[in-house]
């Protein structure tokens, strides 16, 4: 059954939601919530179905993406999930982890589905990792790089420099989310903060040790001022605006054998025995995957779930929380110089 839905918010990232709502056949666009009304008389010209407010959304909607301003998402989810409507809020979840808690409660409470658009897990290539990690053994740990040099003018509206705008509340927090994905729960957070590139308050580089609660480590280097081949948009291409590269940004290491992601490329045994340091291991090529558009991937999924379909892919309400909660640990460590637990995290702080 086509699912009618709303989207809320018709920004850089909103817009993208209303193309993939236009290409799905599993959703039908009911109308665009948009009150800045220079942009939404430029958008009505397109014939896309606008309106200035909540109220003003067709009855026959039953769900909704969010792409707000992250300060507006409690707001906007709590009226969407109030009138029964399935929501998709755009990551972070909300402004605090509390708002956020408040959401998924309300949500927990109506019975209504609540999503949040960390969408990197509809890829076909992270779908497919979880199974490939399950053939290196036992994991032992994750390394990530994530450097993309950010162009010049990204930084010449304000707020880009002001506290909370740098790559950790901005970029790293995917990153999180992925890492839970793939390998489980992550329990504690140890950041360096660095601005010694851009000098800005806000940092430009991060060195960040996780610990999984499954035993694993983690550790992950992210910059916006240095520049790399390795980031998840450059090895996807998901995002035009940022110059693919095809190369693994990502590796795993397990008692068994490694693999890099994404191309899912694999070393193990090469013998019979124990798999022990004097001994090569194979390299066992990835499967390769058709491009395809995780927005347009994460709406298909959505609106089957809605309609009642299992799904293991999707982030829920409760998993865009456990991403904010270990990004905002990752943040405060860095403030304060010490480890910080996931538990540990006031449910006020805003990262800054
Ligand atoms: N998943 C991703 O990769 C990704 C990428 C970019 C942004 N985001 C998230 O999406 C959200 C929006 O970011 P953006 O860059 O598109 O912002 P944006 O400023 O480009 O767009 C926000 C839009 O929402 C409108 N708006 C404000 N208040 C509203 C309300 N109450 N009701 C309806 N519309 C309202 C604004 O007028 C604006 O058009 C943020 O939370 C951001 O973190 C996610």
């Amino acid at each position: 059954m086509t699912l009618p839905l709303c989207v809320i918010g018709a920004g850089s990232i909103g817009q993208r939601h209303i193309e993939v709502a236009g290409l799905s056949d599993h959703v039908r666009l009911t109308a665009v919530v948009e009150p800045n009304a220079g942009l939404r008389d430029q958008l009505a010209q397109t014939g896309l179905p606008m309106v200035a407010a909540l109220d003003d959304v067709p009855a026959d909607t039953r769900a909704a993406i969010i792409a707000t301003p992250t300060q507006d998402h409690a707001l906007s989810g709590a009226a969407c999930i109030a009138r029964g409507w399935a929501t998709l809020v755009e990551k972070p979840t909300a402004g605090t982890l509390d708002a956020a808690r408040a959401l998924v409660t309300q949500a927990d409470t109506a019975g209504v589905p609540l999503f949040t658009g960390h969408h990197r897990r509809c890829h076909p290539f992270s779908i497919a990792a979880r199974e490939a990690l399950a053939q290196i053994g036992d994991l032992v740990g994750v390394q990530g790089l994530w450097s993309l040099r950010k162009h010049t003018t990204y930084y010449d509206a304000d707020w880009r420099r002001a506290p909370g705008a740098g790559p950790l509340l901005t970029n790293l927090t995917h990153e999180i989310d992925l890492m839970r994905f793939l390998v489980g729960e992550m329990l504690e957070a140890s950041a360096l903060l660095s601005s010694a590139q851009r000098r800005f308050v806000i940092e430009d580089t991060a060195s960040i040790a996780f610990r999984f609660a499954n035993g694993a480590l983690g550790s992950f280097l992210i910059s916006d001022a240095g520049a790399s081949p390795w980031s998840f948009e450059a090895a996807s291409h998901e995002n035009p605006a940022i110059a693919g590269s095809d190369q693994d940004y990502l590796r795993f290491v397990g008692s068994d054998g490694a693999l890099a992601f994404p191309s899912l490329t694999r070393w193990g045994r090469s013998g019979p025995g124990e798999i022990e340091w004097s001994k090569p291991l194979t390299k066992l090529p990835g499967q390769s995957f058709p491009r395809i558009d995780p927005l347009l991937a994460q709406i298909d999924r959505f609106a089957a779930v809605v309609n009642g379909a299992a799904d293991d892919v999707l982030c829920t309400g409760a998993d865009g929380i456990k991403a904010m909660e270990m990004t905002l640990a990752a943040a405060l460590s860095g403030h304060r110089g010490h480890p910080v637990k996931a538990g540990d995290v006031p449910g006020n702080y805003t990262g800054v």
